[in-house]
Order: C-alpha cells, then structure tokens, then sequence
C-alpha cells in the first residue's frame, strides 16, 4: 500500500493563505481513513520563483512533476509582477495541456447555512456539476499578430475543436450524468453565432448522447443558460461547456451559491497516465491577499475531491477514498451551519479560524 505522491503548489496570493488550511484537512482526513500520502511543496510562482529566474517553472518541471500521483495546487497570478497571460501559460494552463488534464469538474451547490444571492433558494435547489473542457476549444495558442503598430494592426486568435477532444468530454460528462440521480445533462452551445465550431460541437453532442439513451439531455446557447443560472438553476443537473464557456460559468454559478470562496475543481488525467491537479476555482485575490481573510473553503473542498480521485485509482481504496470526501464535505457543511465565517459569507472569521474549525468539526 504505497503512499500517494502528491505536489504542493501553494503559488500566489491568497494561494499561500488558504493552501496551509487545505494540506491541514487533507493531512487530517487521510490519516482517518488510511490513505497514507507523501506531500512535497514546490515555491513556483510569480513571487518569487518568476522573479528570481524570470519563469514561472523550471525547466525540468516536466519529469519532475510526472511521477507524482496527484497536484495540489492554491492560485498563480500577481499582475502587478507578470502580466496574466505569461504567469498562467507558465503554470497552469501548461500543467492542464501538457499532463492532459482534459476533464475539469467544477460542482456548484448551495450549501446549508449559507443564503446566497437568489431569493428563496434550499440546499438542493442549486446542486449541479459544471464539466468544463480543459485542454483546447478557444484556449489556443493559435493565431498572431500583424502590420503591429500600423493602422491595418490585426489581431487572430483560432479555437480549435478536434473529434478526439470534444468526443471525449463529452463522453466524459454524460458518463458522470448516467452516475447522477437525475440523468440529466445540459449542453453548453453558441451555434447560432459561432458558425463553425459550435454547429460541429452539437453535432458531436447528438452523436455522443446516442450512446447514452438513460441521460436526459438538452442544448442550449449559453447566453439563455447562463441567465436560467440566475433565473431556475433547479433546472440544472451536469452542465457540459467548451473551454471559455466552462470558464465562465463555472465563476457564475458559485457566485449564485454565495461567494467563489467555497468552489472547488479538479483537473482530471481520467486515464492515469499523468498527474491530475486539484485546486480552488478562484484566483490569486490580490485585492485581499496578506490580511488572512480569504475563505479557505474552496481550497479545503478541493482536497475532498483529491481524496475521492486517489482512492479510485487502480488498487487503492475506493471507499476509503469517497469516505474522506464525505467526511471533508460533511465538516464544511457543520461549520457553515454553526462555526466561525470569512467575511465573503458575512463573518469576521479568519482564513486560519475557518481552516481549524473544519479541522475539529472532523474530529481533530
Ligand atoms: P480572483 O478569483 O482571484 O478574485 C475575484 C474576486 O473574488 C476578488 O474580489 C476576490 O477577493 C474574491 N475572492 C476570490 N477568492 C476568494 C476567497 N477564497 N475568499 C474570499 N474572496 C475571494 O480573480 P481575479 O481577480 O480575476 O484574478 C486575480 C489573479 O488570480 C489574476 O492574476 C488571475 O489571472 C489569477 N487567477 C488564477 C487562477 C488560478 O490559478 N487557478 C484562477 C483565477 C484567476
Ligand atoms: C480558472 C482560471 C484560469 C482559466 C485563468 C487563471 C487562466 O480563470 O481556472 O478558471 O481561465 O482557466
Ligand atoms: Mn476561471
């Protein structure tokens, strides 16, 4: 029973701030439940690995993230340092395209305690999984500039949808749609405006969704789903979306469920083959970093998934797995019904209050 190798990126920001609450829960739920881990921190951020070596990885980053099992990983970006773009090709999104990680589940639920910004809304009004291309779609490296500096400056950016990349995402999300109770899966789309691309993705989707006759499925463009987010998110079961719509949505519909500060993701390898990478859906928060205020919540929920993902690996612990998830999951939903706050939800907590609440709510 090997230990899992998992890398520690804590990276910027409120990364360096919510990553220690994280590794506390992660360390205490594994250790519940059997699932002895090997954790290895590595500095790569803007401050100040990118500062010192003028990059965000070194160049061996590759092979020497490879072997590990899993990456847990906080928010890269200091804009005031890099420009965005050359931080986020530097780790991020080269960890998601080079290690394949081309599954990102992000699942938006309202949570008991917590009142959100839509009117009347229970826990299990709002409870649906955002499954977001992760590897192609609009994120390209495709296209340049010309004539740059003149009056015919002109700027191209190609997104690329290719058979075996839509095919199986696709797959991928009416799969976990089959495993959900209601079967029912939502296409993200832009057919009408998108002339190339988007009619092609629903014509994958309908051929997709033949192999799956028990899943109840429907397309819609993404303009009326991201207002019926708003207006009926009861309607929503998994959301299936290309690379910037998945983007987009996925900060959307935690923003329905009260504050980004509580929503995970996880950045799946589903073949192994690779690393995959579990982190928050937020950033790097520059306007609150330093003061311990962030919500570590989503960090904390992402090391559930983590858990869950490691245990169904090839001769783990499948149940162990889906129990630390459980209990993680279990422990954030008591202290959001009676513990300490950040101040996104409306408290005065700290960061390291909330982190430690969860941490006893789960019997540390
Ligand atoms: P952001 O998610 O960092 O912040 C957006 C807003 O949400 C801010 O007002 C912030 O204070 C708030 N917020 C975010 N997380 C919170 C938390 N845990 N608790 C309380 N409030 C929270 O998005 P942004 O401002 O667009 O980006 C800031 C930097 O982070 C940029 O450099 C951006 O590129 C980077 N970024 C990185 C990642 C990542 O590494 N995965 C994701 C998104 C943005
Ligand atoms: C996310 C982030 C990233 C993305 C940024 C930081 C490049 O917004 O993980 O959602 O666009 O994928
Ligand atoms: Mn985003």
């Amino acid at each position: 029973n090997r230990p899992f190798r998992i890398a520690v990126l804590p990276g910027d920001g409120i990364g360096t701030e919510v990553m220690p609450e994280g590794l506390r829960v992660l360390k205490l739920a594994a250790a519940r439940h059997g699932l002895p881990l090997e954790l290895q921190a590595f500095d790569w951020a803007c401050a100040d690995h990118w500062l010192r070596h003028g990059r965000m990885l070194p160049e061996d980053w590759f092979e020497t993230l490879r072997g590990f099992d899993a990456i847990y990983f906080g928010a890269v970006g200091w804009p005031a340092v890099v420009p965005d773009h050359v931080s986020l090709w530097g780790s991020l999104l080269k960890f998601r395209r080079d290690f394949d990680q081309y599954a990102n589940l992000r699942p938006v639920r309202l949570l008991p305690g917590v009142r959100g910004p839509l009117a009347g809304k229970q826990p299990g009004d709002i409870d649906f999984l955002v499954v977001r291309e992760n590897t192609e779609g609009e994120y390209s490296s495709v296209g340049g500039r010309m004539f740059e500096g003149s009056e015919r400056e002109l700027v191209l950016q190609e997104a690329v949808f290719t058979r075996h990349g839509v095919d199986r995402i696709l797959r991928h999300a009416f799969r976990l749609a089959q495993q959900r109770p209601r079967k029912r899966l939502t296409a993200a789309t832009k057919s009408n405006g998108i002339a190339i691309s988007m009619p092609y993705w629903d014509e994958r989707v309908e051929a997709i969704a033949a192999e799956f006759p028990d899943v109840q499925w429907d397309r819609q463009h993404v303009d009326i789903l991201a207002a019926r987010f708003v207006l009926q998110p009861e309607r929503f079961d998994v959301v299936v979306a290309s690379n910037l719509f998945g983007d987009i949505l996925s900060d959307l519909g935690p923003a329905c469920t009260g504050t980004l500060g509580m929503a995970p993701s996880a950045n799946l390898n589903p073949d192994r083959r690779y690393p995959s990478l579990f982190e928050p859906v937020h950033g790097s928060a520059p306007d609150i970093a330093g003061q311990g205020i962030a919500n570590p919540i989503a960090q904390i929920w992402s090391a559930a998934l983590m858990l869950d993902f490691l245990g169904q690996a090839p001769g783990a612990d499948a149940a162990a797995g889906r129990a630390a998830h459980d209990a993680i999951v279990a422990a954030i939903e008591q202290v959001l019904r009676t513990g300490p706050r950040t101040r996104d939800l409306g408290g005065h907590a700290s960061t390291r209050e909330v982190g430690e609440a969860i941490a006893a709510a789960l019997g540390g």
